[in-house]
């Protein structure tokens, strides 16, 4: 036998090993109608919300193992209670073979760990097993402790009943006597359940691209999902899921889940030696090295999941209804996104008060419920070399400061919102002038610029007093609604040196605090005011700024094409409401393609809708168009922004169609959105089959804009329109056309 057969005869002994040790000892993780149960006898703990079933143990070692998470299990069913796997061979040691829920990196462990620990004698070898646990309703909490050492780490998970979606965060103590370093620390570690034939989806982009939607297979070795940026990035989204076998949109097993920062971060999607899925995700160990003194804890974000037996749409569905409900500062219940109009792509820097003004008059004549004033508004800001950093209104541009634009504005029916990049500054600014030191930099180095802009350093607590009362002195000075908060650009030369050499790397965990703790004061001083994040577009989308903030900037692309690929992505993950989308102009400045009104209203339609364009160039046939789109939106924003997304034909890969479908949260509408990018000859628009319908209730059509390609009834069952569908008359260049179901009593 060689030396690989052994190892795998040895695999296929233990596999018979642990299946029978399940049969012959069963023991019961009984669920009693609470979220968490916890069996005594087999050290088994239990969490149950809606349709999902998750299932740990405490292993003859004192390791917590993973041991279920699927479908929600009968009340009564058996599970076996953890039991440390084999030695697969001398090369796989049963404390790496053994899947955990929270490792420290020691006791030769060669697969990703959730925590690696330097002490300062050099130990860096951690073990950690259980102490005790506690449950206060839907959250158990465990304690682990190294073996030897005074380090503890406190588990935390919280079930959320209404869709089974889990939250695990740890927090790390040393209550040792000396100071340790932190090398590497995870949220939480999830294990899914052995298969061969794994698929990853997680997003990717860059400016102007981001929520490419990706899709693999998942082989051995490691897959890693990170941003070293300092900020969530467009270059990868802190989400990931796994599907199994041959899942489609709506059926099959999925695995979900997001990390809830919005500083570097990183996933690692593992298949280990024995074929073990994990997936751990916290703090991006690059760079890192969080010092730790005698006494003092660190607190890792959240890491949110779950699971769906049906499908890639059902696991976005989960995560839409879940943020909506728990994530957004509105929770549980956000009211529905003003119709903003933003005067970026019309003026630029160039604003003053009476461009703003004859804008913001066009923008209420159609509907428009709240106005934004983009950058250019403040300090000496004439293009994007100066200003950041002096937050005073421009007074040769509002030389009666900003009230008569906001009086204005409200004149018109609509609030005001305002730009504003808050953690930035230009050299070229009175701030830096007086600061230098409150950049991020590393001492006598050179200091890298991009879009000739340093990133203030957000960490120190007099920069971050420094944000807060200029914030809160424009929002106390003015009426306010509104703040688009920007961040256009990565850190570069990530150094603080103001503080102690060990204790410099904390800007990585201190930072973001400090701009979580700024939004919450500011939400909290002033109660009304909503806020966008923006990072060059969607550079900081992720579950941890949408716990601060109402809405996001989705991508500066805002071509209504380019667009539907975009939001395909970004529903994925986070919900439509909070997706800020623009109509802007034709031809588009990033591609200089040529779309109608209708078509750019409806891509933005799908979304919290926008208007972006420069106002002063409409004729009157494009402001009758999107007065009625408005109308039209009106009407069924709540379906979109809060109601259940079907994605009924994807525009990836090429596709020359694409649909989505959103249906209210009561049942009593849906909305479809269709688009065409070019027809062919005999090649017929997809009949689109509706989903998510009561079966028996009747809906009555209307269709918003375009036509039925053979007019059908005007009122059918859901199953006719789930199951007969409905065409719609689609041909020629980038055409779309939309229409609504309303359910007849
Ligand atoms: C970023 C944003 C844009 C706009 C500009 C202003 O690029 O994404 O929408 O606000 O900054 O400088």
């Amino acid at each position: 036998m060689s030396h690989k057969n052994s190892r795998i005869a040895i695999l296929n002994i233990f596999v018979l090993v642990t299946t029978l040790t399940a049969l012959s000892l069963p023991s019961v993780a009984q669920a009693t109608g609470e979220a968490v149960h916890y069996n005594s006898q087999d050290k088994l703990f239990r969490l149950d919300g809606a349709g999902v079933s998750y299932v740990f143990g405490v292993n003859e070692r004192g390791e917590l193992q993973p041991v279920y998470w699927g479908q929600r299990l009968g009340e009564k069913d058996a599970l076996p209670a953890a039991h440390s796997m084999m030695e697969v061979a001398s090369f796989d040691l049963s404390t790496t073979t053994t899947p955990q829920e929270f490792s420290g990196w020691g006791a030769g462990l060669f697969v990703e760990p959730s925590l690696k620990i330097t002490f300062p004698d050099g130990n860096r070898d951690l073990v950690l097993h259980y102490v005790s646990h506690a449950i206060h309703g839907n959250v158990l909490e465990v304690t682990l402790k190294d073996i030897s050492r005074e380090v503890f780490v406190n588990l935390r998970y919280e079930v959320d009943t209404a869709t089974g979606v889990l939250g695990r965060s740890a927090t790390i103590e040393n209550r040792t006597k000396d100071p340790l370093v932190v090398e590497q620390a995870a949220a939480a570690a999830w294990t899914l359940p052995r298969a061969p034939d794994y698929m990853l989806s997680y997003l990717t982009g860059r400016w102007g691209a981001e929520f490419s939607l990706q899709r693999e297979k998942i082989g051995p070795g490691q897959r890693v999902l990170e941003s070293r940026r300092g900020s969530s990035g467009h270059q990868n989204n802190p989400w990931f899921a796994v599907s199994r076998g041959a899942t489609q949109e709506e059926t099959g097993d999925v695995w979900f889940g997001a990390l809830a920062w919005s500083g570097s971060w990183r996933i690692t999607v593992e298949q280990t030696q024995v074929q073990d899925v994990r997936i751990t995700g916290g703090y991006n160990p690059f760079d890192f090295g969080y010092h730790l003194a005698p006494g003092e804890k660190l607190g890792t974000p959240v890491f949110y999941a779950g699971y769906t037996h049906s499908g890639m749409g059902e696991a976005s569905r989960l995560m839409h209804r879940f943020e909506l409900a728990q994530i957004a500062p509105q929770a549980p219940r956000p009211k529905v996104r003003p119709i903003i109009y933003n005067s970026w792509e019309a003026t630029e820097m160039n604003v003053d008060e009476p461009g703003q003004v004859a804008l913001a008059e066009k923008a209420a004549s159609i509907g428009v419920e709240r106005f934004v004033m983009d950058d250019g508004w403040f300090g000496q800001r004439k293009d994007d070399h100066a200003g950041l950093g002096d937050w005073y209104v421009n007074p040769q541009k509002f030389p009666h400061g900003l009230k008569q634009l906001i009086d204005r504005v409200h004149g018109f029916g609509m609030d005001f919102g305002l730009w504003v990049e808050p953690e930035m500054v230009n050299p070229d600014s009175d701030l830096y002038r007086k600061h230098p030191d409150w950049a991020i930099n590393f001492t006598g180095r050179p200091r890298t610029l991009g879009r000739n802009q340093l990133v203030l350093n957000l960490a120190r607590p007099d920069v971050r007093e420094y944000v807060y009362t200029f914030l809160d002195k424009i929002l106390t000075d003015n009426q306010i609604a509104f703040l688009k908060w920007d961040y256009n650009r990565n850190w570069s030369e990530p150094g603080w040196p103001a503080v102690a050499p060990e204790e410099q790397r904390k800007i990585y965990v201190k930072y973001v605090q400090n701009l979580y703790s700024i939004l919450d004061e500011l939400r909290a001083k002033h109660p009304g005011v909503e806020i966008e994040s923006c990072s060059g577009g969607g550079g900081r989308v992720d579950l941890g700024i949408l716990s601060h903030t109402d809405e996001v900037w989705t991508s500066d692309n805002t071509d209504p094409f380019d667009r539907l690929s975009i939001q395909h992505g970004f529903t994925q993950a986070y919900a439509p409401e909070f997706m800020m989308a623009w109509v802007t102009d034709s031809p588009h400045w990033l591609n200089g393609r040529a779309t109608s009104i209708e078509y750019r209203f409806l891509s933005s339609m799908q979304g919290s809708l926008g208007v972006g364009a420069n106002l002063n160039r409409w004729q009157p046939a494009d402001f009758a168009a999107a007065k009625s789109m408005i109308t039209a939106y009106k009407d069924v924003r709540e379906t979109v922004q809060h109601g259940l997304l079907y994605r009924l034909i994807s525009p990836l890969n090429g596709s020359e169609a694409s649909a989505t479908e959103s249906v209210s949260q009561d049942g009593n509408q849906a909305v479809v959105f269709a688009f065409l990018h070019s027809s062919e000859f005999a090649n017929p628009f997809p009949t689109l089959y509706l989903q998510g319908l009561d079966p028996q209730a009747n809906y009555r059509i209307d269709l918003l804009y375009g036509k039925q390609f053979t007019p059908g009834p005007a009122t059918a069952t859901g199953a006719y329109w789930m199951s007969h569908g409905t065409d719609l008359a689609l041909r020629g260049d980038y055409q779309a056309a939309s229409f609504k179901l309303t359910r007849i009593r």
